[in-house]
């Protein structure tokens, strides 16, 4: 980090909660490419969208293009991938809408630094609300991801023209405890997001 800078307070995320009548939150999907993690986001987010909330979704592909377009997959990219985008969805949230992030997010510590990100209450010094963080494990087989295979990157991974590729060179470590597991190769796409809102209702995290 930079020496030489002061964080400045400003409104509070309580004030702009309150103001906005919703809370915002962080939901993370992580799984396997070709899990269906994208598909049950996009869904997730219209379906918020439609319920009159404030909804945006962060996905691997996209941010990939843009703010991570350094960043490739070895290791040490995928840690600072993770770490940018927990950053990005924290402000997204921050500013009362519910940030849906769909990212293979394969490394358990990644995934602990995202979520104690948002448990800190602190901003900057100054003590503030946390912000919820659901973990959501799209869990599905290898062999059902390398069957789906929309991109044709396992072919090409099996035949070593991709290299480090999540699942067949590279680890994949599933959540030990996720607040949600779905299964889309066992429920529909409806199916998966009935589910996720149904907690997130459950826990009152629409208000
Ligand atoms: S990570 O591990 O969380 O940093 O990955 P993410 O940002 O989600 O990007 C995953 C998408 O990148 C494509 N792709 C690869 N995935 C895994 N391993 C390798 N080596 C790789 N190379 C390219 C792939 O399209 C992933 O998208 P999804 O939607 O998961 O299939």
């Amino acid at each position: 980090m930079a020496t030489n800078i002061t964080w400045h307070p400003g409104l509070t995320r309580h004030e702009r909660f309150a103001a906005r009548k919703q809370r915002g939150l962080t939901i993370w999907l992580t799984g396997l490419s070709a899990s269906g993690k994208s598909t049950v986001a996009t869904a997730l987010e219209q379906h918020l969208l439609h319920l009159g909330l404030a909804a945006y979704r962060l996905d691997g592909d996209n941010v990939r293009f843009g703010l991570c377009r350094d960043l490739g997959f070895s290791e040490a990219d995928r840690n600072e991938n993770i770490r940018r985008v927990a950053e990005v969805a924290k402000l997204f949230a921050d500013s009362a809408a519910v940030a849906i992030t769909s990212f293979i997010s394969p490394y358990r510590q990644d995934r602990k630094v995202a979520r104690e990100l948002h448990a800190s209450a602190t901003q900057g010094g100054g003590d503030d609300d946390p912000i919820p963080f659901v973990e959501v494990y799209v869990d599905v087989p290898i062999e059902v991801a390398e069957q789906r295979d929309p991109k044709g990157l396992y072919k090409k991974a099996r035949a070593g023209e991709i290299k480090e590729f999540t699942g067949i060179s590279a680890p994949y470590e599933a959540p030990e405890s996720p607040e949600i597991t779905i299964k889309t190769h066992e429920s529909s796409v409806e199916e998966c997001v009935a589910q996720i809102v149904k907690y997130l209702q459950d826990k009152n995290l629409l208000t």
